[in-house]
């Protein structure tokens, strides 16, 4: 079987299902990386500290504009399944390299397998909501990690076979995370911003920046800067910010279990803070993580009523006890065994990459 995947969520979110795929005699295993993040602190770094397998294959793929480097990871995809027969090809998420990887899948006739499949925001302006529907439609077995996932995919009545595993980025989570040591003044905050809508806009960046650190509170902001968000970084900030290289991840998830306040727009930040009992603010229009909102954990704000939105949260105090709608921290394992069931049905034996 074959194994697609580029960029530093990607790399998280599939430690696990890779490192049980690597070590499991019923499968041979081919790891494609198509190289989008490849950055020493976006790639190497997460790959070492996560025990990730080596990647057999690398693309190469890099930076570009959101169709060439599609394209580039569809093609370098479809010479590597043409190549090697593999009996299906797993993607995870909504990145680029997944949607290049899925198309490289339908092109050349490999049956597909998405992870994370039917998770919506219903916002088509985002190009992860294009990416992760056109993945969905064009697999043949869809891995959801919520129950939600499944009723937006029967909604949308997608042809593959849907099974609710829970998500892998919980049990990667659940292995890693740290005591909370909040508390204690002074209050702190931790900020991601990487979206094109925050970031590529050098006023926009700046305004987003004045109103998170408006308030006395926070006193200190923990800022790991994305490269994206690198160049258009204003030249005066906050004394309350304190910029650092992207993170590690578990890095990352000590700076979360000290802030009292969690401000990005990334997927993954949302339910990492929601399992550390973090409150968190989401600088988007929408949010496909829909289970967090409902919890009350998290909540969506821009520019005009960030400041506020922080403001509550701070004064938020989410219960230790919680419903996890995301699993129970074996979903990887979840992912191995059906994986193995549905391509047994299919083709019997040892699952092949060759
Ligand atoms: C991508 C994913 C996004 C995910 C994010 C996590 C898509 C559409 N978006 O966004 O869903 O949340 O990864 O980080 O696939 N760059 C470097 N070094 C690197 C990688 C990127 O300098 O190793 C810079 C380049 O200038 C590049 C820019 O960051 O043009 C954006 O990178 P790209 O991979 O296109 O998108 P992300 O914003 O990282």
């Amino acid at each position: 079987m074959a194994y697609a995947l580029g960029t530093r969520p990607e790399f998280i979110r599939s430690a696990r299902v890779l490192r049980l795929l690597r070590g499991d005699p019923r499968f041979e295993l081919l790891i494609v990386n198509s190289g989008q993040h490849y950055d020493r602190e976006m790639s190497d770094a997460f790959l070492e500290e996560l025990g990730l397998p080596d990647f057999d294959v690398d693309l190469k793929v890099g930076s570009a504009d959101p169709a060439h480097q599609t394209a580039a990871v569809m093609l370098g995809t479809a010479a590597v399944l043409e190549r090697t027969h593999p009996d299906a090809l797993c993607v995870f998420g909504d990145t680029n390299s997944s949607l290049g990887a899925a198309l490289a899948a339908a092109k050349t006739d490999t049956p597909l397998v998405h992870i994370e499949a039917g998770c919506r925001s219903y916002d088509m302006a985002m190009p992860e909501e294009v990416n992760r529907r056109l993945i969905d439609h064009a697999s043949q077995l869809l891995l959801a990690v919520s129950e939600s996932g499944a009723q937006n995919l029967e909604a949308e009545a997608v042809p593959g076979r849907i099974v609710v595993v829970g998500d892998p980025l919980f049990d990667v989570f659940a292995e890693r995370a740290p005591a909370a040591q909040r508390g204690e003044p002074p209050r702190r905050g931790l900020l991601t911003l990487h979206r094109p809508e925050n970031v590529d806009d050098p006023s926009r960046l700046e305004a987003v920046l004045d109103e998170v650190t408006a308030l006395p509170e926070p006193a200190e902001w923990t800022f790991p800067v994305h490269p994206r968000a690198r160049r258009t970084l204003p030249s005066r900030l906050a004394s309350s910010l304190k910029l650092v290289a992207p993170l590690g991840y578990a890095e990352l998830l000590r700076e979360l279990a000290r802030a009292d306040v969690c401000v990005t727009d990334s997927g993954g930040l949302q339910k990492e803070a929601f399992w550390a009992r973090v409150p968190c603010v989401t600088v988007r229009r929408s949010t496909e993580w829909t289970e967090t909102l409902r919890a009350g954990s998290n909540e969506l704000a821009s520019v005009g009523d960030l400041a506020e939105a922080i403001r509550r949260a701070l004064k938020k105090a989410l219960p230790v006890e919680f419903e996890n709608p995301y699993g129970d921290g074996r979903a990887s394992e979840r992912v191995v065994e059906v994986l193995e069931e549905w391509l047994r049905a299919r083709c019997g034996g040892v699952v092949n990459a060759h």
